[in-house]
């Protein structure tokens, strides 16, 4: 087997720009198949135009890539592909039945089998109840769900999502990372692109920061994720001479009033600091163990002045 076929995409030094203006900088990264892959940026950081390039629809500058093992605009691999669109409003015209039964015809499934897989995905997104009302009357969070059906309807390799909960209620939401999960369950890949920490907190088993069109990081998700553990210790009489005589177990410290906070690498350095501090005289009455969040990731890669 050859390195593509392992990865559902692969990209080397991709790169977009419109004119003077750089949508992507240089991306260079890998998605294994089988996974919920994450692409984490704020806005503009060039998450969509990155998902227009693996699709074929829009031409890099430069750079390459993969995808499904083949190159970027093969369109025998179109068909193997579901894709979202950020803001889905096409074909007002249509009903949700002949939307999602369109799409799948453009992938090549027969008739009989849409008969039956178009009221199925029609009902796994919510919309039983209006598969034969025309799409002009849907709302925001109506015409998300009915993109999510056309996406999937064909049971596709690889699903491309491109901010899939915008305009979903929290019922939406979990119905969304419900079906992302069962599309990675039955052996699919799945790409979102999302600027929403939690929602790729919760759903993607790895992700992919971006910052100005270039990948800040990769990191997988799921139990023990994080690099660092942060503590918060209630106590009194500590002394600047002790924060500093813990820098032997910890990566950073600080005394904030009558708290001290510092993180490490393990939680397996806590007896050791409690003595440590103890022995330095302090009166220790509360130490607080907090997991970092993929927000404090977050913060710390982009910086806080970066709105999401
Ligand atoms: N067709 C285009 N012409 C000019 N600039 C564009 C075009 N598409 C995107 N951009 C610019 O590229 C940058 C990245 O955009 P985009 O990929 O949409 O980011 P994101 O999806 O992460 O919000 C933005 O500065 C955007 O204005
Ligand atoms: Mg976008």
């Amino acid at each position: 087997m050859t390195a593509s076929a392992d990865f559902a995409i692969e990209t080397h030094n991709l790169r977009k720009a419109f004119g003077p203006q750089v949508a992507v900088r240089d991306l260079s990264f890998v998605v294994p198949r089988g996974e919920i892959f994450g692409f984490l940026g704020p806005n503009g950081a060039g998450k969509s135009t990155s998902i227009k390039m693996l699709l074929g629809l829009v031409r890099p500058t430069s750079g390459s890539a993969t995808v499904l093992g083949a190159p970027l605009g093969d369109v025998e691999v179109r068909r193997r592909i579901g894709f979202l669109p950020e803001d889905f409003r096409f074909y007002e015209w249509l009903t949700a039945t002949e939307l999602v039964r369109f799409h799948g015809r453009l992938a090549g499934m027969s008739a009989g089998r849409l008969r039956t897989r178009v009221p199925e995905v029609i009902d796994m997104v919510g919309l039983a109840s209006h598969r034969d009302r025309k799409l002009r009357g849907f709302s925001k969070g109506m015409l998300q769900r009915i993109g999510l059906a056309q996406a999937i309807v064909h049971e596709p390799e690889l699903v491309f999502l491109d901010e899939p909960t915008s305009g979903l209620d929290p019922m939406g939401r979990r119905m969304v990372r419900d079906i992302l999960r069962a599309e990675r369950d039955r052996g699919a890949t799945v790409f979102l692109n999302s600027h929403l920490l939690s929602e790729i907190e919760v759903t993607c088993d790895r992700v992919a920061f971006i910052k100005d069109g270039a990948i800040a990081t990769v990191r997988e998700l799921g139990a023990g994720w994080q690099d660092e553990v942060r503590v918060a210790v209630r106590a009194d009489g500590v002394t600047d001479a002790a924060v500093s005589g813990l820098s032997r177990w910890t990566t950073w410290a600080r005394l904030d009033g009558p708290e001290l906070r510092f993180g490490a690498s393990s939680e397996q350095v806590l007896p050791e600091v409690v003595r440590h501090l103890v022995g330095a005289g302090a009166d220790i009455f509360q130490v607080t163990l907090d997991r970092m969040s993929l927000e404090d990731v977050f913060v710390q890669l982009v910086g806080e002045d970066r709105g999401l």
